[in-house]
C-alpha cells in the first residue's frame, strides 16, 4: 500500500527544509569584520585575496592562482592570456552555462558546440575530432555538476592537434580525476565563486595553472595590463580591472577551511542516493566512470525516462516538489538554440565572421534529451544532508514512481 502523492492531498514524505545555503559563523563574521576594520579594502592593499589564491591553486594541485571577480571573467582571461586571438575556434559542450561559450565570445572567438554524452552529462571526447578544423586552438571541457570530464582521452585529443586545454572547473571545486584535482588537469582552469556554488564570496572566480608565464599573462590582464616592477600608471596590454576585492578574499579564507569537509559529505551522499535509485525503472542517474575519484556533487543529476518511470519528467519534478524535495529539470534549451546564438547577437564581436556562422546546424541529440525531456537537478546544498535526508529523496522518487498512474491521470485533468 503506497501513500497518496501530496500533490493530490496526501502527506509530503518530507516537512523538513534541508540544509541552507550559504554556510556561515562567528569565524566568516570575525574574518569579514576584520578585512573592514583594517582599512586595506583592495586585493592590492590587503592579505587575504593573495593568501587565498595561493591556498585554494595548492589544494587544486597548482603553483599559481589568480582571483578575479567572477567565473566568466576567469575564463576569458585565460583564453586571451593563453594567446588565442580574433576568431579563433574553441571547442564547447552544448550541456553547460551561458559563460562556457559567452566568454569565448567576448574573447573575440568563435564556439564550436560538441554534444556531450548521455549518461555522463559531460563533453562527448567522441565527438571532438571532428569539430577541429585548422582554425581550431582550444578545448573547454566542463567538469558538469562536478565530475571531471574523460580528461584523458580530451587531453590526449588536445596533444594530437596542438590545442590548449581549459577546464571550466565552475562545479568543481574539490573534485578529482584520477586521484589528481580538477584544476590540473589541463594547461589552465576557471572556477566560479557565485553565490550557488560549492565555494562562495556571492561572486567571484579565480584561474589555476602550473604554467608559470600563463600565470603572469593573466595576473596582468587581471589587473589593467600592468607587469611586475613597472610604474602605476603603465599599462602593457589591453585589459580592465578585475581583481577581486578583500572582503570577498576574507569570506573564501574562512569558507574554505569547510571545503573538504563538504566535498566529502557530498561525495558521499552523492554514492547513497545513487545506490538507493539503482533499479528504479525509467531512473538513471549520471553515470560515474571510475575515473572519477572524487565528485563535487554540485549538482546531483539524473535523467527521467517518461515510458519506463510512468510519468514524464515535468510532472515528476512537480510531484517531488510538492513531496518536500526542492530540484528542477536545469537548462531549458542547448546552448546553440539560445537567442544569443541562434540571432548571433554578438555586439562588437565576431563581426567578420558572424555571417558564416549557423548555430542552428549544431546537431546535439543529447543535449535536446535531457534539456527538454529528461534532465532532473538537485542542489548541491541537498548533498549536504543526512543519510535519512537522501533516503527522504530516495523514497520520494520512489513514491512518484509508484504513483505514475496517479499523477498522469491528475495532469490530464489539469489540463
Ligand atoms: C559551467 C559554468 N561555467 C561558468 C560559470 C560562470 O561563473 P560566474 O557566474 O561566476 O561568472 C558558471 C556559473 O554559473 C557555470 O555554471
Amino acid at each position: 500500500m503506497t501513500s497518496t502523492l501530496a500533490l493530490l492531498g496526501g502527506r509530503p514524505v518530507r516537512t523538513r527544509p534541508f540544509p541552507s545555503w550559504p554556510i556561515f559563523d562567528l569565524a566568516d563574521e570575525t574574518r569579514l569584520l576584520q578585512a573592514l576594520r583594517s582599512g586595506r579594502w583592495g586585493r592590492l592593499q590587503g592579505t587575504e585575496v593573495a593568501g587565498f589564491e595561493q591556498r585554494f591553486a595548492e589544494m587544486h594541485g597548482c603553483a599559481h592562482g589568480i582571483a578575479v571577480v567572477n567565473g566568466t571573467v576567469s575564463l576569458r582571461l585565460a583564453l586571451i592570456a593563453a594567446g588565442l586571438r580574433g576568431e579563433d575556434e574553441v571547442i564547447v559542450p552544448t550541456y553547460t552555462f551561458l559563460s562556457t561559450a559567452s566568454a569565448v565570445i567576448e574573447a573575440n572567438c568563435v564556439p564550436v558546440f560538441v554534444d556531450v554524452d548521455l549518461h555522463t552529462f559531460n563533453i562527448d571526447p567522441g565527438a571532438i575530432e571532428a569539430a577541429i578544423t585548422p582554425r581550431t586552438r582550444a578545448i573547454i571541457p566542463v567538469h558538469f555538476a562536478g565530475q571531471p570530464a574523460d580528461m584523458t582521452a580530451i587531453v590526449a585529443i588536445a596533444a594530437r592537434h596542438g590545442l590548449l586545454v581549459l577546464e571550466d572547473a565552475a562545479h568543481a571545486h574539490g573534485a578529482s580525476y584520477e586521484g589528481r584535482p580538477a584544476g590540473a588537469l589541463g594547461r589552465v582552469a576557471s572556477f566560479s565563486f557565485q553565490s550557488s556554488k560549492n565555494l562562495t564570496s556571492g561572486e567571484g572566480g579565480i584561474i589555476t595553472t602550473n604554467d608559470a608565464t600563463l600565470a603572469a599573462a593573466c595576473r596582468s590582464l587581471h589587473n589593467c595590463g600592468r607587469v611586475p616592477g613597472g610604474i602605476w600608471y603603465e599599462h602593457h596590454v589591453i585589459s580592465g580591472n578585475y581583481r577581486l576585492g578583500e572582503f570577498q578574499g576574507a569570506v573564501l579564507n574562512t569558507q574554505l577551511h569547510r571545503l573538504d569537509t563538504q566535498t566529502t559529505t557530498r561525495d558521499r551522499n552523492g554514492r547513497r542516493l545513487a545506490r538507493r535509485l539503482e533499479g528504479l525503472p525509467g531512473i538513471h542517474p549520471q553515470v560515474r566512470p571510475a575515473s572519477c575519484t572524487r565528485h563535487s556533487q554540485h549538482l546531483f543529476l539524473l535523467r527521467v525516462d517518461a515510458t519506463t518511470f510512468g510519468a514524464p519528467r515535468d510532472a515528476v519534478i512537480e510531484a517531488l516538489q510538492a513531496e518536500g524535495i526542492p530540484c528542477s529539470g536545469g537548462y531549458g534549451y542547448p546552448l546553440p538554440d539560445q537567442p544569443l546564438f541562434r540571432n548571433k547577437a554578438f555586439g562588437p564581436y565576431l563581426t567578420q565572421v558572424a555571417a558564416r556562422l549557423d548555430y542552428s546546424q549544431v546537431h546535439c541529440p543529447n543535449s535536446q534529451l535531457i534539456c527538454r525531456e529528461q534532465g532532473l537537478w538537485l542542489d548541491q546544498s541537498l548533498m549536504l544532508g543526512t543519510d535519512a535526508d537522501i533516503d527522504d529523496i530516495a523514497d520520494a522518487l520512489e513514491k512518484v514512481h509508484e504513483q505514475g498512474h496517479a499523477l498522469v491521470r491528475y495532469q490530464r485533468q489539469a489540463r
